[in-house]
């Protein structure tokens, strides 16, 4: 069993994707253990991101993160850190499999719908950053 967290980017959320990213994670075979909607500030989302600070899509990628309502959920599952990753496709959309979320739904790189964290450490920091134990329900 292992936790993950994604989130429904701004843009995702804007193209009513909500429901659509919760039920390919659900469909196959994670649960949703936590769930909100936030909209973060810039400094919130340049701390969610701080292992990107000084590249060059840093300031463009926090501006973005901060610019509407995103929704955040930790996921259970086996595997779920790959399993969420798999189902997301490659970060840039152009080189998405076919049948990815990313690959149906994404503009680009930036704007690319979903995110989900890329190990397990980086999961365990995520996760605290919009999580407390009390606002986790495993069933
Ligand atoms: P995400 O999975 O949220 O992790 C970091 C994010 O930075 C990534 O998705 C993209 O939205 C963004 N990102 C990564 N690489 C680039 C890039 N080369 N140009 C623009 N944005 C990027």
């Amino acid at each position: 069993m292992q936790r993950t967290l994604s989130i429904v980017k701004p843009d995702g959320v804007k193209k009513n994707l909500i429901g659509e990213v919760i039920k390919r994670f659900e469909e196959n075979g994670l649960r949703v253990i936590g769930l909100k909607m936030i909209y973060m500030d810039k400094r919130e989302a340049e701390g969610f991101y701080a292992v990107h600070r000084g590249k060059p899509f840093y300031e463009s990628l926090t501006q973005f993160m901060s610019s509407g309502p995103s929704v955040v959920m930790v996921l259970e599952g086996d595997n779920a850190i790959l399993k969420t990753r798999e189902l997301m496709g490659a970060t840039d959309p152009r080189e998405a499999k076919e049948g990815t979320l990313r690959r149906q739904y994404a503009n680009n790189i930036e704007r690319n719908i979903v995110h989900g964290s890329d190990g397990p450490e980086t999961a365990a920091f995520e996760i605290g950053y919009f999580f407390n134990a009390l606002e986790l329900f495993p069933y």
